[in-house]
């Protein structure tokens, strides 16, 4: 585990760039990544669905076949491991489980789960598929947003794709039709500079009422 100086909030977020020069001898242990993924998975999600699923690829092998679909991006091959972020269009059938524990825990009583539960079984199974789809994208992205910043909070860099082939992805890892590839998450210790990227204008991107 790497020993890094506390940083603030404000300091990770500037610090973090999309890196795609790896140290590719680096190993990140299962147990850090599962740390990582811990405390990612606090983020917020429709309804407390968290509808999201990880496929962690750390084999050498896999790694370098995968690069094959996901336009030759040499960070694929040469980071510590990829991190699939993929979408639950079924997230619902997780809410009994969900609501079950927080009663269990004290957090909300009875008559909550239950409406919780109810309200949810009659509104999401028959949502059409495009707003599920929607749904698991958003909560996807906000999981993802979490896992960057944690891992440079632990010193590790790291880079989102969508650059890849997400029907040879589902064939490749013999995805469950419920869930869709949303983005493939290199991390690793970086072994070169990112690109210095500016953003737009504030007042471009904000209007105040
Ligand atoms: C949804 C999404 C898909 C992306 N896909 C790729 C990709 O396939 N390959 C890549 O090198 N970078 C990819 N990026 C990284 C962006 O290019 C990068 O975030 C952007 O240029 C801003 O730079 P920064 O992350 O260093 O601030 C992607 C980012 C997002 C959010």
């Amino acid at each position: 585990m790497l020993n890094t100086p506390e940083k603030s909030l404000s300091t990770i977020i500037k610090e973090r760039k999309s890196v795609r020069i790896y140290d590719s001898n680096y190993i990140i242990s299962k147990e850090e990544i599962e740390e990582i993924l811990k405390e990612a998975t606090l983020a917020p999600s429709s309804s407390n669905l968290q509808s999201w699923k990880f496929l962690v690829i750390s084999d050498p092998t896999i790694k370098k076949e995968l690069r094959a679909i996901a336009n030759n991006q040499e960070q694929v091959e040469t980071s510590s491991a990829i991190i699939a972020v993929l979408g639950d269009v079924d997230a619902y059938k997780n809410v009994e489980r969900i609501y079950k524990s927080g009663y269990e825990k004290g957090y909300i009583d009875e008559a909550s789960m239950e409406r919780v539960i109810k309200s949810t079984y009659n509104t999401y199974p028959n949502a059409p598929l495009e707003v599920r789809k929607n749904i698991a994208s958003f909560d996807a992205g906000l999981v993802s947003m979490q896992l960057m910043l944690i891992a440079k909070s632990k010193g590790y860099d790291t880079v989102t794709m969508g650059g890849f082939d997400k029907e040879k992805f589902v064939e490749k890892f013999n995805i469950e039709d419920r869930y869709i590839p949303i983005v493939l998450i290199a991390i690793g210790k970086a072994a070169g500079p990112a690109f210095n990227t500016t953003r737009l204008p504030l007042d471009e991107v904000v209007r105040f009422i």
